[in-house]
């Protein structure tokens, strides 16, 4: 009896919720900066792009053209973004940032996984570089410098958590302000000052599939993917922390719950019928998933305890998003279908705000508000810088034979 009195107030809220077309009207987004979304960097900040030889960046890309397209792409769009950008200063005694292009994810297995072995020793010898050419590293040791590292685990270089975590932050890199996919709190490989990012989506493709605002969202909780990495980890508990099998075990045959490993042609079209897709991240906001949700106006259920999300401090998630425990994943029907309609309407209105969908996007050409003006936008925000970061002359804090004696070889 409980049951059928649950799947008949399911299914009531779903069918008052359906009639919510995708056309909400929006609302203004604030986020713990304040109401920082649309503000423009230009004439906040200065950076000084160093010009490296193109074995570090242009090179690279040309050997596999793949880079241009996969999640971590960010790393060669901001480069390409702060070349022509009118922050950019070519004269480095007038910069307030530092910034070195070098495309350390573009280095990927015949399937498209980003390799990085080689990053630390790539990363090293670009650092040597601008330290003995200009004068700038030695003044501050990369405190006024900040680095693109999109790779699953930053600058901690491994693509397993374990080994990621022994390695820790790249020594040389302590003192900069990294710019990453990767947003756990309390873990060595995020750093307090670090930028979190979205991963790159391929925005023309998205744009191609959106359908006539007017479409009622008729689908309640919708997700494609994977629910387990069945080569890597078949029992389920590793992967996504074990948050995607359960979702799988406890939902498959629940008909609120439109999910399966099957990625339609009509994915992102799907994503624009939904009222919920769910976001089972693991570590970090890396995960497509939560690009598409933003976009698509489908509001994000975000399964990840811990995650530090993109530009969390001038987008409130919390508001737009609904967060679910990890171990709370068996109850999301409950939790899901107890969301009163006025709370959905109101998150829907704000994902409808056109500047939280072009704060995840890194579109060409860029456009103002977009990621690229997000990052830059952090950056200004740490302005000015404290009078601390300048060391005394003769003074050294980096050690530059820490860390595993296989980075140091040359690279
Ligand atoms: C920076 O310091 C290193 C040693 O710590 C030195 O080898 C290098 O020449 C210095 N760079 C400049 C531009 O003076
Ligand atoms: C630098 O790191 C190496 C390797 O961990 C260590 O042997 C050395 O003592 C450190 N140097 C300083 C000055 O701390």
């Amino acid at each position: 009896m409980m049951k059928l009195c649950f799947w008949a107030f399911a299914i009531s809220l779903l069918s008052s919720i359906a009639a919510v077309p995708n056309a909400v009207p929006t609302e203004r987004i604030s986020g713990s900066a304040g109401d920082v979304l649309e503000d423009n960097p230009v004439g906040r900040l200065k950076v000084y792009v160093y010009d490296l030889p193109s074995k570090y960046n242009k090179k690279t890309l040309q050997k596999d053209p793949r880079c241009l397209t996969h999640m971590f792409a960010a790393e060669i769009y901001m480069h390409r973004f702060l070349l022509n950008s009118p922050v950019r200063t070519l004269n480095p005694d007038e910069a307030d940032w530092f910034y070195t292009p070098i495309y350390v994810t573009c280095d990927l297995t015949p399937n498209g996984l980003p390799l990085p072995f080689k990053s630390p020793r790539m990363m090293r010898s670009a650092i040597q570089l601008i330290s003995s050419n200009w004068p700038y590293w030695n003044r501050t040791e990369g405190a006024d410098h900040f680095f693109v590292v999109p790779h699953d685990f930053g600058a901690c270089f491994h693509y397993q958590e374990e080994k990621a975590i022994d390695r820790g932050i790249l020594p040389l890199l302590q003192r900069a302000t990294l710019v990453q996919t990767f947003g756990q709190r309390h873990h060595v490989c995020l750093n307090e000052g670090s930028i979190t990012i979205p991963p790159y989506c391929p925005p023309q493709k998205m744009k191609t599939h959106l359908i006539p605002p007017e479409t009622p969202r008729s689908i309640f909780v919708y997700f494609r993917g994977l629910f387990y990495d069945v080569n890597n980890d078949p029992e389920g508990g590793y992967y996504a922390r074990g948050a995607r099998a359960a979702v799988w075990e406890n939902f498959k045959n629940n008909p609120l719950f439109d999910i399966s490993t099957d990625h339609p042609t009509t994915y992102y079209e799907d994503m624009q019928r939904a009222i919920f897709c769910l976001c089972p991240l693991g570590w970090a906001p890396w995960s497509p998933r939560l690009v598409e949700a933003v976009v698509f106006g489908c509001i994000p259920v975000i399964i990840a305890d811990d995650i530090v999300l993109p530009f969390a401090d001038a987008i409130p998630w919390e508001e737009i998003g609904v967060f679910v425990d990890e171990k709370d994943v068996s109850n999301l029907d409950t939790i899901l279908t107890s969301i009163p309609p006025d709370v959905i309407l109101r998150k829907q209105r704000l994902l409808a705000n056109p500047s939280m969908k072009r704060a995840m996007m890194f579109p060409q050409p860029a456009q103002s508000g977009d990621a690229f003006h997000q990052i830059l936008n952090g950056l200004a925000r740490k302005l000015p810088h404290d009078k601390g970061i300048y060391l005394k002359p003769g003074e050294r804090i980096l050690n530059w034979t820490a860390g595993p004696v296989g980075d140091l070889k040359p690279w």
